[in-house]
């Protein structure tokens, strides 16, 4: 499968903190996979050195590109900093994946050719066809006790509101008003899913195989746990309340 030729140009944002163990092959797979796409890593300064890792990476790649930033402020601000790179360097279609190997380069076809006729594919994980590798239970419980709880308080027709690999158009991101997301967390997913739905775009999920990391650890935290329910919450709430007004 290739990728589709009339999407135009493509970015692939990888957001990092503490990868280095995994950015090279990383890079490398999407490079292999999808020849003719770019890459842009956003590193938030990581302690381990995964941005200078990067900047050797882009000086032997012309395909492969670096944002710096200066402190490690959530998933949701290094994807608008990428995005906004990505607009003013004349992407066409942004995608995100995660820098740890859990998304699979090699189905970045299915999510592209899945876009020509959508406005944001999301690679899926809770669908038939979906695959997760690796992963406890309890993380299991908790990514599907997420997108349960997502489903009944907002109401999104989706199965996996919080999936990380995802594919955009840039037209979709510029109906989205991205100066008004302040998720900072893994939430930041749910709210775009989200804005692109009441947008009244075509959001599609294809099945995705999610392999857990080897190398490094994830982010994940009670914080960004803490920081999910609270939104969901006051956007179901303030859903319904709007309703009621009516
Ligand atoms: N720049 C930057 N800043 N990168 C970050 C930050 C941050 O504050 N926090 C996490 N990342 C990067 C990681 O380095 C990795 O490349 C990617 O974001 C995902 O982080 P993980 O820590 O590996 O996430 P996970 O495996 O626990 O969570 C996955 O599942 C979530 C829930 O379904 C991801 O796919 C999430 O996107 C998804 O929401
Ligand atoms: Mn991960």
């Amino acid at each position: 499968m290739e990728i589709p030729a009339e999407l135009g140009r493509v970015l692939v944002i990888i957001p990092t903190y503490n990868e280095r163990d995994n950015l090279e092959r990383i890079v490398g797979r999407v490079r292999e996979a999808a020849p003719p796409v770019d890459v842009l890593v956003v590193d938030d300064g990581s302690p381990d050195g995964t941005g200078d890792l990067a900047d050797g990476l882009a000086e032997t790649d012309d395909h492969v590109k670096v944002m710096h930033r200066t402190a490690k402020n959530g998933l949701g601000a290094a994807y608008i900093a990428g995005f906004r790179w990505a607009f003013e360097h004349g992407y066409d279609v942004m995608v995100e994946m995660d820098a740890d190997g859990s998304h699979q380069p090699e189905e970045l076809p299915v999510l592209l050719s899945a876009l020509t006729d959508a406005d944001l594919v999301i690679g899926a994980r809770w669908v038939p066809g979906g695959k997760v590798l690796n992963w406890p239970k309890s993380r299991e419980a908790l990514s599907r006790g997420a997108n349960t709880y997502s489903r009944l308080m907002l109401g999104v027709p989706l199965h996996d509101a919080t999936g990380g690999y995802r594919a955009f158009r840039a037209a979709t991101l510029q109906k989205i008003d991205l100066d008004t997301v302040d998720s900072r967390g893994y939430c930041f997913q749910i709210d775009l899913a989200l804005r692109a739905l009441r947008q009244g775009l075509k959001v599609v999920e294809v099945p995705i195989t999610f392999v857990e990391r080897t190398h490094g650890t994830s982010k994940m935290s009670r914080d960004i746990i803490a920081e999910a329910m609270w939104r969901v919450t006051r956007w179901g709430v303030s859903d319904r309340a709007a309703k009621l007004r009516r």
